[in-house]
């Protein structure tokens, strides 16, 4: 998969504007650690990004996962409101540890301060739409997602993009200390 081409869109809503989701690059790295200060975010996402080595180490493992053809995180961006440059809003990833494998996993974040405008669904539906294309011909047919049983904010972008309560998961300490849900969608037919 060629990282440099990949660059998906989303459209503005009534009250925030169009998304662009592109490759995360080492310039993005001061922003994230800004936005890993969150409490909810460093609560709800496994990764730990706590200074600048950590944020570029961040980067560096969302471009390998590219080059290996098994993670494909994009950062999500919308315009400033100045018209000048961009301001990250969150994250989107496919992980697709197995190639040929009928199904992947995908997840997301949203930065604290672009909450509650509809990033988060409407990054992960222009990311749903782009796997299922992308890996059509290899056998994607499955998207799963999952999130501990509080996460009510997780639950409801399942719910509005499209992905079904599927299962119920037991607690699995320490990655997972409460219960989840598993959502999944499937191929359009
Ligand atoms: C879950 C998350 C990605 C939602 O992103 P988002 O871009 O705010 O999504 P939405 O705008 O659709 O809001 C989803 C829900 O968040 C809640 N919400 C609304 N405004 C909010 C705000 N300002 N701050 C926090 N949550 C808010 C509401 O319950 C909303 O559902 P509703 O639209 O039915 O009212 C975001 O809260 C987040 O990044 N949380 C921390 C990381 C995380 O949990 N990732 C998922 C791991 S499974």
């Amino acid at each position: 998969m060629d990282t440099i081409t990949v660059r998906l869109r989303a459209s503005a809503t009534a009250s925030a504007p169009a998304l662009l989701l592109r490759p995360w690059n080492p310039a993005d790295a001061d922003d994230l650690v800004e936005l890993y200060r969150d409490g909810a975010l460093r609560r709800w996402t496994s990764a730990t990004v706590a200074d600048a080595d950590g944020a570029a180490r961040w980067v560096r493992e969302q471009q390998e996962g590219w080059e290996a053809g098994e993670r494909f995180g994009l950062a999500v961006v919308e315009p400033r409101a100045s018209g000048d440059g961009e301001r990250l809003v969150g994250h989107v990833v496919l992980k697709r540890p197995t190639p040929g494998s009928p199904s992947a996993e995908v997840g997301y974040w949203t930065a604290a301060h672009a909450r509650g405008r509809g990033v988060a669904p409407r990054a992960l539906l222009a990311l749903t739409d782009w796997a299922f294309t992308a890996f059509a011909d290899d056998g994607l047919e499955r998207l799963e997602l999952l999130h501990q049983v509080d996460n009510t904010a997780s639950c409801r972008v399942a719910q509005k993009c499209r992905y079904e309560l599927s299962a119920l998961l037991t607690a699995a300490p320490p990655d997972f200390p409460l219960d989840g849900h598993l959502h999944a969608r499937m191929r359009d037919v």
